[in-house]
This record gives structure tokens, sequence and C-alpha cells, in this order.
């Protein structure tokens, strides 16, 4: 029997794990699998009201694989980055608004690194209205192409920029951040990622600039259906937050975005990430 009791949240992405207490949750040595098995069948896993604190949250992680330490400096606790857009308490939050669009983590790495296997968050504050994070399933994005489609997306490459997803939401940038973006080398991609264990999913997203060897307009009009059809309702599973809550979400398989918020919000939320080993291939 499982250690979990899960209850899917939709039919496509998302489940609702009850009854884990966050003491179980870093000191079980069975959980950490049962949660990354739970991860891999659902895409993203709730855990409502956990009050998870953040060295929890990090000796969890480390339960699921490496902890992300790159980012350090931002949060009294090593491995936790606290995500909000008061430009007082993260210096980094211009960034941040790319965000709003569908993304998945780490596909314009600096150097070589693979994206992120899976990321957690856990809610300090709340935006009273919007910031609710989005997730859609880019497995179930694959699995619902035409056979024909499959064929012929199986074989396309697709350059990956930061430049591309920060355009979106700053579109006329100064030279000195056109300069910032372009110092992050470009990465490309297959659009179809077929993972170790054989399943198969679409890498999109903002950072997705163009197909490579086809026209580039012809090719943006591409991803650009690929995402809407991926994202469609259906496919979505939109988290609204409370105090307390903590998701995970498997970042390989799963887009996410979030909804937009007021800046002044007092939302805040803490994130920690577990290191990718699986390159998109
Ligand atoms: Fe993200």
């Amino acid at each position: 029997m499982s250690l979990l009791t899960v209850n899917k949240l939709t039919s496509s992405v998302g489940a609702e794990v009850r009854g884990v207490e966050p003491e179980r949750l870093v000191d079980d040595d069975h959980l950490g699998a049962a949660v990354l098995e739970a991860l891999e069948d659902n895409g993203v896993l709730v855990f409502r009201d956990l009050q998870l604190e953040p060295r929890d949250q990090v000796a969890f992680c480390g339960r699921l694989g490496s902890v992300d330490f790159s980012s350090d400096g931002h949060h009294e606790v090593a491995g936790i980055y606290p995500i909000t857009l008061n430009t007082a308490k993260n210096s980094a939050a211009s960034y941040l608004r790319a965000t709003f669009d569908w993304h998945i983590d780490g596909c314009t790495p600096t150097g070589d690194e693979c994206p992120q296997k899976a990321t957690v968050l856990s809610a300090v504050q709340v935006a009273e209205r919007g910031g609710e994070t989005e997730f859609a399933n880019a497995y179930a994005a694959y699995d619902a192409l035409t056979d024909d489609e499959k064929q012929r997306f199986g074989s396309l490459r697709v350059v990956h920029s930061l430049e591309a997803s920060q355009r979106r939401v700053t579109p006329d940038p100064t030279p000195e951040e056109l300069a910032r973006w372009r110092a992050r080398p470009t990465h490309e991609h297959p659009l179809v990622w077929t993972h170790r264990t054989g399943r198969k999913s679409l890498v999109l997203g903002a950072s997705a600039d163009y197909v490579v060897g086809m026209d580039l307009d012809d090719g943006r009009a591409l991803l650009a259906e690929l995402l809407e059809r991926a994202t469609v309702a259906d496919n979505v599973y939109r988290h609204k937050w409370s105090v307390g809550d903590t998701v995970i979400w498997d970042n390989r398989g799963v887009l996410h975005r979030a909804a937009p918020y007021d800046p002044d919000s007092p939302r805040e939320m803490l994130r920690t990430t577990v290191l990718g080993d699986e390159p998109i291939q």
C-alpha cells in the first residue's frame, strides 16, 4: 500500500496529499520515494495548510535529490529563495515578472545544467487578489498530438533564450537590459523531450524563441499554437494559495505560471529547488 493518500485535483494534472505532517516529510526514510512516485504520476502535489518550516522544507527537498544552494543570500535559511515582487525584499524582483508567462524553469541555464527536477513553494503571505499558480501537463500535451504531428514534430529543435522570455514582459528594453539578457547563452532543445522513463513531453513556454530551420514567423506560430493547446483549461490545475500551503511540481513534465498580482501586495513564497540530472533529449 502506498504511504501517501492522494486525491486527484483534475483529470490531467495535480493531486492533493492528505494526512502528512511536516515531521514525517523530514524524518520518514520512505516518504521521499513515495513523494517522487506520486509526483511522476500527478505532476503537481498540493499539501494544504502544511505549515512547513523553511529548514524542514530544505531537509524534505534533500530527500528528493540535490538541493540548489546557488542563489543563497536572500534568506537566512540556505536553500530558501523568497519569491516576491517587492524590490525591498528581492533585488531580482523585476525578473520575476516573466513568471506570469507559461514556462519550464531552467531552459536557459548559464552553463549546461539540466532543468530542475522539482520545485517546492510554500506560501508565507498571499495576495488579496491574483497570485494563483497554474500548472499544465506537458506529457498530456504530447499525448494529445495526432500521430501525424508526433511524427512531424519529433525531429524539430527549438532555440530557447532569456531574451525571448524577458521580451514578453519588457518589449522595449534599454540597451543595458538587452546586453544583460544576451550575455546569457541561448540553448537548442528538441521540441519533444524523451525522458529516461520513456515518457514524452513537449518543451514549450516563454523561453522558446524559434524553431530551427523553419521560417521565423511560421515557427513562432507553431510554438504559440502548441502552447495554447497545452494550456487549455481542461489541461490546467490552478492553485489558489492560502498561508501555510506547500506545493511541489515536477518541473520537467509540467509548465507553470503565476497569475498577476499587485506588486505592492504582501505575497511572499519560499522556494526550494531540487536540481535536475536529466538533460532535455
Ligand atoms: Fe518558474
